[in-house]
């Protein structure tokens, strides 16, 4: 019996684990963090508060989350060596590889801090890669622009300061548009944790080894960057993109994805788990409008995307297969008016992502009945046989 659930022993054989952290129903299209509702924290949280709520699984009093994010803020530099690390990139380096080369570098950093049984190395090795992701992120961004990285700044909140680390210049003052800030709060909290997604069983595979915390988020990252999975934001754009090159004709794609052509699909259409609609998806949506708007930015792909989904939705291919828009088919649109290249948009996925990376981890690791992860098999190689000298070969 644990909470409210009776287990079956013989789950642990399934190679499922247990989770307090999320909920979601497929079928009826549910998703809550520690049982809140997405569209509630959506609407009344912010991100720091959500990461919080996933990390600790409550929501903070003000004076609990005062704390957590002074604490993030006194942690935002990176070590002047792990700075010079950028150094060695290639200037056309895709950022991903960037980001999880950097956070599992960290590790080097930080060696008296990385036993996953030291409650006090958990919980300050979960404080510096919640400071430090964002300031890694922009610096993989200034680097593909060869533009000098900016010092963070404190006095800015935990967004603010991300988009002012990687838009501002030494050479003159930068002002955080709200409306951006506000957006990109929204869209971390869409992302920040999704019960155990490819990333987050790669994040909790490699920390059943009692693989350090950096270690394990460096995977994640890695498992994140495929295009189908956190990859799918990218390559979105890339579709709508190509749709437009090609002279915009929505309904000859839409065939063109049901007759399988090679290498064509609907990008950012259907789920392992959302038979149904993504909850999130319709608030991206929503958010893509009003950003749009408020950014004073009208963009043809936008249409594009919303020709794409109506003749999608009413086309019995993808209804039969279920398939619906999940979180990614409208945030690179988002990204984009925010001045984003469409190579960061799997980047900010991670951003969002780590506090689920990170709550996830932890109830991993203390967990008593959580053993190293051993995923099953069943063999269908040859049955035995006797070796055949290279002569008779
Ligand atoms: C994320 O797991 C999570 O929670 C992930 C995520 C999170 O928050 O962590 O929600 C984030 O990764 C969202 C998904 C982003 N990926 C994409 O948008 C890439 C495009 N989508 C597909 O590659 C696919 O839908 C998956 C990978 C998302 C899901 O694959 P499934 O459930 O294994 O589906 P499938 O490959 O078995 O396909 C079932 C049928 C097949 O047709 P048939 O062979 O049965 O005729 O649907 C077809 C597929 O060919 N199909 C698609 C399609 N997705 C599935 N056909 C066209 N376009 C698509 N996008």
């Amino acid at each position: 019996q644990t909470g409210h659930v009776t287990l079956d022993p013989g789950y642990v054989n399934t190679g499922a684990c247990t989770s307090a952290i999320t909920y979601i129903d497929g079928d009826a299209g549910i998703l809550r963090y520690r049982g809140y509702p997405i569209a509630e924290l959506a609407e009344k949280s912010n991100f720091l508060e959500v990461s919080y709520l996933l990390i600790y699984g409550e929501l903070p009093t003000q004076a609990q989350y005062d704390e957590f994010a002074e604490k993030i803020r006194r942690h935002t530099l990176l070590d002047e060596d792990l700075k010079r690390f950028f150094d060695g990139f290639p200037r056309d380096a895709h950022p991903m590889p960037v980001l999880s080369s950097a956070v599992s570098a960290l590790s080097t950093f930080y060696q008296d801090n990385l036993d996953p049984a030291d409650a006090e190395s958990v919980e300050i090795s979960t404080v510096r890669l919640l400071a430090k992701l964002p300031t890694i992120a922009a610096y993989a961004y200034k680097k593909t622009v060869g533009q000098p990285f900016l010092y963070p700044d404190n006095s800015l909140g935990y967004i603010e300061n991300f988009l002012r680390m990687t838009f501002g210049l030494p050479a003159e003052p930068y002002e955080v548009d709200p409306a951006v800030a506000e957006a990109l709060d929204l869209l971390f909290i869409l992302h920040a944790d999704h019960e155990q997604n490819c990333s987050t069983s790669t994040v909790r595979l490699v920390g059943s080894s009692q693989a350090n915390l950096f270690a394990s988020i460096s995977s994640g990252i890695h498992a994140l960057s495929g295009p189908r999975h956190g990859g799918a934001n990218s390559a979105v754009l890339s579709m709508l993109e190509q749709i437009v090159a090609e002279g915009g004709d929505v309904a000859n794609f839409v065939e063109r994805v049901k007759s399988r052509e090679k290498g064509v699909r609907l990008m950012g259409f259907g789920h392992r788990v959302y038979k149904n609609y993504d909850p999130r998806a319709a608030i991206v949506k929503k958010t893509a409008d009003d950003v749009l708007d408020r950014l004073g930015k009208s963009d043809q792909l936008l249409d594009i995307a919303k020709q794409l989904e109506e003749v999608a939705l009413n086309d019995d291919y993808f209804v039969q297969r279920k398939l619906y828009p999940n979180v990614d088919f409208y945030t690179g649109l988002i990204y984009r008016a925010m001045g984003f290249p469409t190579q960061m948009f799997t980047v900010l996925f991670a951003l969002g992502r780590l506090p689920g990376w990170i709550a996830q981890w932890r109830e991993m690791i203390v967990d008593p009945a959580n053993k190293i992860g051993r995923p099953r098999q069943v063999y269908t190689g040859e049955r035995e046989r006797s070796f055949v000298g290279m002569e008779q070969r």
